[in-house]
């Protein structure tokens, strides 16, 4: 029975066309079960560091007679997986330093994968330089909001590719993202509200700053 994905999880599950696909820290295994049983996976490989975060997801896949398309398997970042072995890899509701050093591992492993699907919590600009460190090209960089808080939502396929540093701060598609500006007004104010309530930080001056260049861009561009 197909289970109830929140938005976030949902727009990733969106984003994968068929294949098979390996759902890295899969915790819950509520994205990896969803994949299979929509059809949207043929078969998909679930990891995680914890041993106990991997007992929820075999609990899900086996209540739900799953287990011949979901593999369970414990580890740190790719190394449960070998080289091209799925045709996807989906990293999810981790920090992007931890998801920069994953991919950035695996790739000075030896292992190489056709295509990845990243949703990082914080530091989406580390997981958009390690993607262009290891000759992945972003196709596709947006934002979901869900429960009141926006994640990154980047997808990449092999190829080259030359972000300037503020698409890798903000995205790819920064000049053609109709969301960008609103997203960007709205972290600006934010900031200004701090920095007027006397909130004194050199990195807020400094965001600020990048967010007022790249929405100049933006409207340059429209
Ligand atoms: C917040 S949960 C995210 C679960 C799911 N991917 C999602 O997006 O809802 C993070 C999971 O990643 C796992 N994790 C953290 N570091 C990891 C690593 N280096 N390799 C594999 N899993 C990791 C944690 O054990 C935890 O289960």
């Amino acid at each position: 029975m197909p289970i109830r994905l929140d938005e976030r999880l949902y727009a990733i599950a969106s984003l994968v066309k068929g294949g098979s696909v390996a759902d890295i820290g899969c915790d819950h295994g509520k994205l990896a079960y969803y994949l299979v049983a929509t059809d949207r996976a043929s078969k998909v490989i679930a990891t995680d560091i914890s041993e106990r975060s991997l007992q929820k997801a075999r609990d899900l896949v086996l209540e739900n007679g799953a287990e011949e398309l979901v593999d369970i398997r414990l580890g740190d970042g790719l190394s449960p997986i070998e080289s091209g072995e799925v045709d996807v890899v989906v990293i999810a509701g981790l920090g992007g330093d931890v998801i920069s050093d994953i991919i950035s591992r695996a790739h000075a492993e030896g292992k190489r994968f056709a295509s990845y699907i990243l949703s990082p919590n914080t530091h989406p600009e580390k997981v958009r330089r390690a993607l262009m460190s290891v000759g992945q090209k972003i196709n596709f960089d947006s934002a979901v909001e869900c429960a009141g808080k926006l994640y990154a939502l980047i997808a990449s396929s092999e190829g080259e590719q030359s972000l300037s540093e503020l698409e890798i701060e903000f995205g790819a598609f920064l000049k053609s993202d109709a969301d960008f500006a609103v997203r960007a007004e709205k972290e600006l104010k934010y900031i200004e509200g701090l920095r007027a309530s006397g909130v004194v930080s050199d990195k807020l001056a400094k965001r600020a700053e990048m967010l007022k260049t790249a929405l100049k861009e933006c409207k340059s561009e429209r």
